[in-house]
């Protein structure tokens, strides 16, 4: 435990991607305000997962977390909410039947604003502007005016991060992911796509398993599970004046939660040992996840989990690996040794995105799905030859059908990026390509189940 962490001891250390605001006394007035403000989640939500990523780590369950590179305020309609939330669902679905697992479901959502920048400032046409940071901060308009940092975007991100948050719980909870919809999920572009008809299969072999075991009397009246499904929220712990005034004593167990998502990661540029995000994470108790890039080291890996893990707790570390497809190999194997030898609990997550990212011909920023799955082949295989649990995927991706990641069954070209790119900031995989690499996975895990129950 580090004893002299409080909710603001970040603000010693050296800290990188947090903009500095032109007016300190309206920043403190919004986060006074939001320190106000109810919290989005409970403390004993972040447990729940936290004890369903427990079971991930001992390799009983495996983790699917996805949404948007970054959420937007002019795209907050319950429509993209609804489609990103099915696709999670089917998803979801086809993993489960695939890899007998199950399936903890996380969401890049209700709150995914705040972006890390590779450069300061950005220039168009000899025009140098500071850089688009995601919403919570700044406008993605090319303008002087819209890339000033503006407080008051922190109030408009949780009053979006809360109503998206909302719609979730209800599409949870309120019979929309009820199993015996299995059907009603596959919609659109997405049903009419060869994806669509293997996952039509699948639903109606379920629908038929549902129906015996309706007559044997299970039901989701008998089975709460069968009606309802767990789904968790999660984001970058980037904007930490925001994220500490999320930050609450729980009173049940006397601890710090952040309670702006259940679950929060520390980005590959954000992770110094001695950094300040390191630091703040340190001290709130949620489900914590860790980008894993091609510069870390595996004793500075170490380190990192002696500080933020001291205790180490099942459940509490996701390592979310994004190497890129030609360095998976050179990088992991290394990394799941050490924390093997160390005897560290935690969960391996693969992050095929981050990595794999090309600029086009015609300058679209993009990712070509071939390398995503490759990067995914790749980390399953090196865990299956170490022995350990490839327990989970994280995706940035979206229900809606847009053309920012090249190839998948609907072979996307170049020329085909112009007509639907809309992301705010990295390339999104669409629903129908997120399908067919759940899909693609679900094979490798049903594999490796195979494998490990012949061993
Ligand atoms: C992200 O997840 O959007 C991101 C910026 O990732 P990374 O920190 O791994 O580059
Ligand atoms: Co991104």
């Amino acid at each position: 435990m580090n004893e002299k962490w409080t909710p603001n001891s970040w603000r010693a250390c050296p800290v990188k991607q947090v903009p500095t605001y032109d007016d300190a006394a309206a920043l403190q007035a919004v986060e006074a305000r939001l320190a106000g403000f109810p919290p989005l989640v409970f403390a004993g939500e972040a447990r729940n997962l936290k004890s369903q990523l427990a079971e991930v780590s001992e390799g009983r369950a495996f983790l699917l977390q996805g949404g948007d590179c970054a959420e937007s305020f002019v795209e907050h309609e319950a429509d993209n909410i609804r489609d990103t939330f099915r696709v999670l669902l089917q998803m979801a679905v086809v993993l489960t039947y695939g890899a007998k697992l199950p399936v903890i479901k996380v969401g890049r959502m209700a709150g995914q604003f705040a972006k890390p920048r590779s450069a300061d400032t950005e220039t168009i046409d000899g025009v140098e502007l500071p850089s688009y940071r995601g919403d919570i901060i700044n406008g993605i308009e090319f303008t002087a005016e819209a890339r000033v940092p503006n407080p008051e975007r922190q109030i408009s991100a949780y009053r979006q991060a809360a109503s998206t948050l909302n719609l979730l719980r209800a599409f949870a909870k309120g019979g929309y992911a009820d199993l015996t919809e299995v059907h009603r999920w596959n919609q659109g572009f997405i049903a009419d796509s060869p994806q669509g008809a293997r996952y039509e299969d699948m639903a109606r072999q379920i629908n038929e398993a549902m129906d015996f075991m309706a007559a044997c009397g299970i039901s989701s009246l008998t089975a709460p599970q069968i009606g309802m499904v767990d789904f968790f929220t999660s984001h970058e712990a980037l904007l930490l004046g925001y994220e500490q005034a999320m930050t609450r004593l729980d009173s049940t167990s006397g601890e710090y939660y952040d309670t702006s998502a259940h679950m929060l990661w520390i980005g590959d540029r954000t992770r110094q040992p001695d950094g300040a995000h390191v630091e703040f994470l340190s001290g709130v108790k949620n489900p914590i996840g860790l980008k894993c890039g091609p510069t870390l080291d595996k004793d500075e890996l170490i380190t990192l989990l002696d500080k933020l893990n001291p205790e180490n707790e099942a459940g509490r570390i996701t390592l979310i690996a994004r190497f890129g497809h030609e360095n998976v190999e050179a990088h992991l194997p290394d990394l799941i040794r050490k924390v093997v030898a160390e005897g560290r609990k935690v969960v391996w997550s693969c992050d095929p995105m981050h990595g794999n990212t090309i600029k086009a011909s015609n300058g679209y920023k993009t990712r070509p799905v071939d390398r995503i799955l490759t990067e995914v082949q790749r980390f399953m295989a090196v865990h299956q030859a170490e022995g350990t649990h490839a327990g989970g995927i994280h995706f940035e991706m979206t229900g809606q059908n847009v053309t920012e990641c090249l190839g998948g069954a609907q072979a996307i070209s170049e020329e085909d990026l112009s007509s639907r790119y809309h992301t705010h900031c990295d390339p999104r995989l669409n629903g129908s390509q997120a399908l067919e690499l759940a899909f693609l996975i679900a094979e490798g895990l049903a594999g490796d189940t195979a494998s490990s129950r012949v061993a």
